[in-house]
């Protein structure tokens, strides 16, 4: 029995501990096309990124794990092309390889600036621990960082360069950093940390071009026209999910790669977890794709016992982290695109300590606690009850007297 998973980041390494931890006793081939073993991406931008923690602390397992579980794991090898009724995976200078169940934990790519001058030297993204090593060496010396894109890369690099004492200038075509995710009210609390700090926000406005000399990096103009001098520019505009096996192979895609609530693609055979995967999901009541840590860590441990036949609903609310200077930050649950109509304050956000709740008709769809410990259950067993169409008490739920497990009850 050969199991064949694509895609050796902490998804598809996850999958492949999952399988031995469940008695699975046959092959696994976990095939990676970057040649680092499989890596957690967070430090990349934070600890790594920082020079607070080492670039080893990022490896998933160490390197004798997979030789001693009996993980066969190919690196530098990229599968390009699947074929579902021959079950088989056509891998780069391989022979092609002939699997029984098949896991896509292809992850995703970040998204290309296309403008003139992106092939200048300085011009950066970060996605992979080679584009952390790069940033690592560049940012600490910089003297001026501009930083595409106000998103999670956008924001997290900007604090390091911040904290490593770059000027920084972060440049976001939307009106607000994290507006999408965040809404107007939390993402003016982000846009406050970076001022206090001396970021310089421009919004509403793109990249035209990178200009430079000799090759390298001098400037970025913006869209408005104003030329920014720049050592480093970071672009963080998002990502896509790299569906493109599962393009090619005509399963079904649908901002991802499309599973039920068991991680089952349209094909019985092969399934697909993490970033990548676009997921029926119980609790919200709709397709979700998750971008996030603890989705490729927990999907990928679900898509194992999938993998086994194992029943399985993937039923976890959507989760995910930042860390950013002295702000550290858990968000859990799931806002649609202008999906809610109020947002609730327990604490201050001015003082820093507080948690924010997302809400429709009184049901809390999300909440976020900021410097605050220990409340991701009771916030989880809100958002459940929210989308299982419970409302709560908004005075109560803004209370901090009151225990928030009081309030999902
Ligand atoms: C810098 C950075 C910081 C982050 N910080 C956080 C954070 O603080 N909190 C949080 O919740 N999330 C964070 N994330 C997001 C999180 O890292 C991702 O959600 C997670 O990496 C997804 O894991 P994955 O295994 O699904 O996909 P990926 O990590 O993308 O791994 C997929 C792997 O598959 C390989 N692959 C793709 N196609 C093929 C193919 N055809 N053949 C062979 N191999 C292939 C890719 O090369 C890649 O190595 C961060 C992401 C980045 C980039
Ligand atoms: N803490 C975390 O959870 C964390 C940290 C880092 C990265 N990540 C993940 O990594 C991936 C990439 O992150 P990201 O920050 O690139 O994506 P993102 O989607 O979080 O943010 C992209 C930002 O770029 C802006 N943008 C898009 N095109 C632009 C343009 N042409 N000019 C200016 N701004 C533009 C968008 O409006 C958005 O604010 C995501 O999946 C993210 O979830 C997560």
């Amino acid at each position: 029995m050969l199991f064949v998973i694509v895609g050796a980041g902490l998804a598809g390494a996850k999958a492949a501990e999952g399988l031995r931890e469940a008695g699975f006793d046959g092959r696994i081939l976990l095939i990676g096309e970057e040649v680092e073993r499989p890596y957690e991406r967070p430090p990349l931008s934070k600890g790594y990124l920082l020079g607070s923690e080492p670039r080893e602390k990022a490896y998933v397992h160490d390197a004798e794990w997979y030789p001693s579980n009996d993980v066969e794991l190919k690196l530098g090898v990229r599968a390009s092309d699947l074929d579902p009724a021959a079950h088989t995976v056509l891998l780069d200078g391989h022979a092609p390889v002939r699997y029984d169940k098949l896991l896509l934990a292809t992850g995703s790519r970040p998204r290309l600036l296309q403008v003139p001058g992106a092939d200048l030297a300085g011009v950066r993204y970060l996605r992979t621990l080679p584009d952390a090593d790069a940033l690592v060496k560049a940012v600490p010396g910089a003297g001026q960082v501009v930083v595409i894109g106000a998103g999670w890369i956008g924001l997290e690099t900007a604090a390091a360069a911040r904290t490593h004492g770059a000027d920084v200038t972060v440049v976001e075509q939307d009106s607000a950093p994290l507006r999408r995710v965040l809404g107007d009210e939390v993402a003016q609390v982000f846009a406050g940390l970076h001022r206090a700090r001396g970021v310089d926000f421009r919004f509403g406005v793109g990249v035209r071009e990178f200009r430079g000399s000799g090759g390298r990096l001098g400037s970025v103009v913006l869209t408005d026209g104003t030329e920014l001098p720049a050592d480093v520019a970071v672009v963080g505009i998002g990502i896509q999910p790299a569906t493109e096996l599962a393009v090619t192979a005509g399963l079904a895609v649908d901002n991802g790669i499309a599973v039920d609530a068991g991680l089952r693609t349209s094909d019985p055979d092969i399934y697909a977890c993490g970033d990548v995967a676009s997921v029926e999901h119980p609790v919200i009541g709709r397709r979700i794709r998750v971008e996030h840590w603890s989705n490729a860590l927990n999907g990928g441990k679900a898509a194992a016992l999938a993998l086994l036949g194992r029943p399985l609903t993937y039923d976890r609310v959507p989760y995910f982290f930042t860390d950013q200077y002295d702000l550290g930050m858990e968000y859990a649950g799931f806002v649609p695109a202008g999906g809610y109509d109020s947002v609730v304050f327990r604490g201050d956000p001015e003082g820093g300590e507080f948690v924010a709740f997302w809400l429709s008709g009184g049901r809390v769809l999300a909440g976020m606690n900021v410097n605050v410990w220990d409340v991701q259950d009771q916030i989880q067993a809100l958002v459940r009850a929210g989308y299982a169409g419970k409302a709560v008490d908004v005075a109560r739920l803004a209370d901090p007297a009151v225990p928030l497990g009081d309030l999902a009850d």
